[in-house]
């Protein structure tokens, strides 16, 4: 007691007055006597702390560093500062303290209570964590994601910001009326997988019937609804929230929170579970939406095709002779597009082109089209109109558009003496041009009214000696190729 009170008299009243915490350290790092300035802090805990060490009581990670902040502190009057908890009673207090010389073998540990700071500190940290997972979710929105891994993302992101142990998201079948497990995160068993409730039933379909969050802050008191699940007290749950997710006042499930231990819900942490709810409800609305697009634009697809086929079989009926002659060229330039490494994306057209290539010919009056010999001049201008008629038949579908290059220029020749629009070489599309191959070598391997089918060994000779005339000379080889090689 002598020492203490020769430590007062040395320091005065002024360290006091402006320390809120002021620790008395022997030489062996014990604590001879503490004081709180402060009134707000707990002051009879400083009996508890009396006698221990004082790297047991400061924070572990600046154990190793006590020594070095005395001798500091011995040698130059005063130590560097430096910031740490303390819990004193039931509260977290945060202090920036630096050591002071007192004696030859004490050193003193003066303290400012900067918890009001501190706290401030971390509710920003929280607050810049908040928003960046919010906009990670926006970003994942915006890019289109399928639905599973959007949930799964955004799961991950709210166990992480709202620091809880595990989430699912229920999602309700308007259909069938059930809310069903889609996606879960944080789980040790598989329980919740094959969840499906009605509406009103259990703690989501509560909140899905009465569009509210369902709170259960002890889940180990009183009998739960989860009490149905036999494993479920495997996972060790104490606090559960359920909160329905609406999109454009529309119930499209339910975000449940699990945590293994009682949890401190301020007002932040609610208001951040219902914005990050009300975010996840607008992803999943979004994502359903893009999923109901792709498929109504693949319906629509097959039903463009559909009329496509339908198109070519009316020629087909009316000319018998070219009957599974669209079919055939269809398939070998596909064959032929692909082998040449055109895209999926690109095939599709060159699948409508081909298919539509000669329906021009429509127009094309029977004793000409039909007609068993050689063409006058005049039977020839008409003939030479179909690919015009093509044209004028399809392009006012919008659709069509990527595919009436073959219908337009399948006749065009690589010397460019071919019609409508004689273009040459690579003027042609690159469609067209592998296209005309196929065309021709099934035209000349076919009957026609004005000739009988050719021999194949004829039509690949035929080819070969239009290369750089009629076909561009690049693509002749391959496609001889193709056509030895797979029996056409
Ligand atoms: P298509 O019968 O489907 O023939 C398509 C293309 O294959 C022809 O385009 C031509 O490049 C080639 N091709 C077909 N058969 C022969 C042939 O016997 N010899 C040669 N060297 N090439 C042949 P092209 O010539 O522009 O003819 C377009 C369409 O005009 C033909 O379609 C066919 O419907 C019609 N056509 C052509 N020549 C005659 C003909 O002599 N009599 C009649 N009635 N129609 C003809
Ligand atoms: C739930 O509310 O998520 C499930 C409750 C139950 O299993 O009945
Ligand atoms: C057309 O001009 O007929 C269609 C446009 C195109 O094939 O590029
Ligand atoms: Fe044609
Ligand atoms: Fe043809």
């Amino acid at each position: 007691m002598e020492l203490l009170l020769d430590h007062r008299l040395k320091f005065g009243e002024s360290i006091q007055a402006f320390a809120d915490l002021l620790f008395v350290i022997d030489d062996y790092g014990s604590v001879l006597d503490c004081k709180f300035g402060d009134a707000s802090i707990p002051f009879d805990s400083c009996e508890q702390l009396q006698h221990k060490k004082v790297r047991d009581v400061l924070p572990t990670d600046l154990g190793g560093k006590l020594d070095h902040f005395i001798s500091e502190a011995r040698k130059n009057g005063r130590s560097s500062s430096f910031e740490f908890p303390l819990n004193i009673g039931e509260h977290e207090f945060w202090f920036d303290g630096c050591f002071l010389p007192a004696s030859d073998s004490n050193t003193i540990l003066s303290a400012r209570n900067i918890t009001k700071y501190k706290k401030t500190e971390f509710r920003m940290q929280r607050q810049l964590k908040r928003l960046s997972a919010l906009r990670s979710i926006d970003l994942a929105i915006a890019s289109g994601l399928d639905l599973n891994l959007l949930l799964s993302i955004l799961l991950d992101r709210i166990i992480e910001t709202l620091r809880v142990d595990a989430a699912t998201v229920l999602l309700l079948d308007h259909e069938m009326n059930l809310l069903n497990f889609a996606s879960g995160k944080g789980f040790h068993t598989n329980i919740l997988q094959h969840t499906s409730l009605k509406p009103g039933q259990g703690y989501a379909g509560r909140a899905v019937l009465e569009r509210r969050m369902v709170s259960i802050p002890d889940l180990t008191k009183n009998a739960t609804e989860f009490d149905r699940s036999p494993l479920f007290p495997r996972e060790r749950f104490v606090v559960y929230y359920g909160v329905p997710l609406v999109a454009k006042g529309r119930v499209l499930g339910v975000l449940e929170i699990f945590h293994r231990s009682p949890l401190r819900a301020d007002e932040d942490w609610l208001d951040f579970l219902n914005i990050i709810s009300g975010q996840t409800a607008i992803a999943i609305d979004s994502a359903m939406m893009f999923k109901d697009l792709q498929k109504s634009n693949f319906e629509l697809s097959l039903a463009y095709n559909a009329t496509i086929d339908a198109w070519s079989r009316t020629l087909d009926l009316r000319d018998r002779e070219t009957e599974g002659h669209t079919r055939r060229v269809t398939d070998l330039t596909i064959r032929f597009a692909a082998m040449n490494g055109v895209k999926d994306a690109d095939l599709i057209h060159i699948r409508r082109g081909s298919t539509l290539h000669d329906i021009g010919k429509v127009a094309i009056p029977d004793h000409i089209l039909f007609k068993p010999g050689p063409l006058t001049h005049e039977e020839w201008e008409t003939m030479r109109q179909h690919p015009k008629y093509a044209v004028d038949l399809l392009s006012p579908i919008k659709y069509l558009e990527p595919a009436m290059e073959i219908p337009h220029w399948h006749h065009e020749r690589w010397d460019g003496t071919g019609y409508p629009d004689r273009l040459g070489n690579a003027e042609i599309p690159y469609s067209a041009r592998i296209f005309a191959l196929a065309d021709v070598y099934d035209a000349l391997t076919s009957n026609r009214p004005y000739r009988n089918a050719w021999s194949k060994k004829d039509a690949i000779q035929y080819i070969e000696n239009q290369s750089g005339k009629h076909f561009d000379p690049r693509l002749v080889p391959d496609f001889l190729n193709l056509v030895n090689a797979n029996g056409y």
